[in-house]
């Protein structure tokens, strides 16, 4: 009899997940990372709440929703909360989605402010990550988990007084996508959970008297990534570290940055339905047809201006402030700046306000559509991403493989995945460092210098598009990881919980 070799198996474990929910770039990531390890080989699953809508969505794919378990009963305060657990296959990925109607009832994912009530969600996904081994009989050698809405699940294997250091359990993976969220709340909460007392210490929960659910599970956990080498080190410095950089020094042998990728057959220009015209490294042609689209969506004819785009949300971190500093001198330059996306409000009227100045230079579309978005991406010239941070960034990714090329702060992802055309010879980007309006400019005037010069530009453009930003290279990064993770847990098991002080699960 041969002897099958025992696959890695993980969960990923995720607030958001493309294309069944989505907030931001996390959502993508767990919409295409777990796909991408699956082809290495390893056994993948991702559970992720059922947001309102989500399992409609999934049916409408075709993906029909099958229920595994009627009665999830986990227990949060006193009393049990139910729930129901659905599978579905996404992408070729096992996908199970958690359902509590109470629960996970706000289509916006995370609440505006954290308290008591709105943090019940997260707690519920965490024991049903943990619950979900025992209920279904697939276990996890290694548990993935992305954020702070996720990082309760490290906290609750390391600090729960029924899960808590169980022997056999999976070891334990977080990924901060951004250090900015931590999900601190009242410790009160505390007392819902049914954890070990140490865990609201120092080296635990507390934070300033707080629960810091981030600051748990960065000590909880086995291992902390972040996703890009150069925001690995930033955080642990005082400008980036919101607060955390000194317990992120103090624990920096277990922090390391893999870069991001994306989704190839996702985001491809030779194939991409959604564009008007597809083309490719070999035949750039079609860009323009794109570009004319985009221009006629907001009645602005092709008189051979550069057109720059924006696309995200509007927020501090994005470097909205710059771009708003830097409309009036683009407006004299006679270039064209397409902005599409939502976020905070200030810098909604802000926007509204300057376009309405600015009609001939700024075109604005104040909403998460992503037609509009993927036709910016194929029929723009010059990508602008200004942000005051950037974990990874996964737009400038996009951007280069529809031959937009970008203009970025040198910070976090876009420090290590754009390299500078004037500086490097094989470079296919503009890189600027100081976080002002004026350093952006000035990479703006070299960008817009070198698409003066037709054959220049060509070459930048076909270097852009042949990039390969696809998650092969991260994904057996990861891959080493938790193999060398599921090395370390053999050779140091878990406490067995009879040493514990008892907990009878109610
Ligand atoms: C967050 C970060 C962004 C990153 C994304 C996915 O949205 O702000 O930089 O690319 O997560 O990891």
């Amino acid at each position: 009899m041969t002897r099958q070799k025992h696959l890695t198996k993980v969960l990923h474990v995720s607030p958001e997940m493309a294309p069944l929910s989505k907030v931001g770039g996390l959502g993508d990531v767990t919409g295409s990372l777990p796909k991408a390890l699956q082809r290495l080989g390893l056994n993948v699953r991702v559970l992720t709440p059922a947001w309102p809508g989500a399992l409609e969505k999934a049916s409408r794919k075709g993906l029909t929703p099958r229920l595994e378990h009627h009665h999830l009963a986990l227990a949060l305060g006193s009393r049990a909360t139910e729930g129901r657990l659905w599978s579905t296959v996404l992408s070729g990925v096992h996908t199970y989605l958690l359902e509590q109607e109470e629960l996970f009832c706000d289509p916006a994912i995370y609440p505006s402010s954290l308290d008591a009530e709105t943090i019940r969600p997260f707690a519920f996904l965490a024991l049903a990550a943990l619950e979900l081994a025992a209920k279904t009989g697939w276990e996890p050698d290694i548990l993935h988990v992305h954020d702070w809405a996720a990082a309760l699940v490290p906290v609750f294997s390391r600090w729960h007084r029924y899960w808590g250091d169980r022997p056999g359990k999976g070891a334990t993976v977080l990924t901060i996508h951004n250090l900015a969220h931590q999900g601190i709340v009242e410790a009160e909460v505390i007392e819902q959970w049914h954890l070990k007392p140490e865990a609201f210490q120092l080296e635990g929960l507390e934070y300033y008297g707080k629960v810091n659910c981030l600051k748990g599970g960065i000590l909880a956990s086995d291992a902390v990534t972040t996703v890009s080498p150069t925001y690995a080190r930033e955080i642990m410095t005082h400008e980036f570290g919101s607060g955390l950089e000194g317990l992120l020094s103090s624990v920096k042998d277990k922090v390391s940055g893999i870069l991001n990728g994306i989704d190839p057959d996702d985001w491809n220009p030779t194939k991409d339905p959604s564009i008007p015209c597809t083309f490719g490294p070999d035949d750039t042609s079609g860009k323009a047809d794109c570009k004319r689209a985009l221009l006629s969506r907001f009645e602005w004819p092709d008189d051979g201006r550069p057109v720059l785009s924006f696309v995200g949300r509007l927020f501090h971190q994005k470097g909205i402030d710059l771009l708003l500093g830097a409309l009036p001198d683009l407006a004299r330059h006679r270039v064209r700046l397409v902005v599409i996306g939502t976020g905070e409000k200030e810098y909604e009227d802000r926007l509204k306000e300057a376009a309405r100045r600015f009609g001939k230079t700024l075109g604005l579309r104040l909403a998460y559509d992503e037609a509009l978005a993927r036709l910016a991406y194929a029929g723009s010239d010059i990508f602008l991403m200004p942000s005051a941070f950037e974990p990874c960034g996964l737009s400038q990714l996009i951007a280069l493989r529809y031959g937009t090329i970008p203009v970025v702060r040198a910070t976090g992802g876009l420090a290590d995945t754009i390299v500078d055309t004037d500086e490097n010879s094989e470079g296919y980007g503009f890189v600027f460092k100081e976080f002002s309006a004026s350093a952006l400019l000035e990479a703006v005037y070299r960008a817009i210098k070198a698409y003066r010069n037709t054959k220049r530009w060509r070459n930048i453009l076909e270097r852009s598009m042949r990039q390969d930003f696809s998650w092969t290279r991260s994904a057996q990064t990861y891959q080493t990881l938790y193999e060398s993770l599921r090395r370390n847990k053999r050779a140091r098991p878990g406490k067995n919980p009879a040493e514990d002080e008892r907990w009878d699960r109610p």
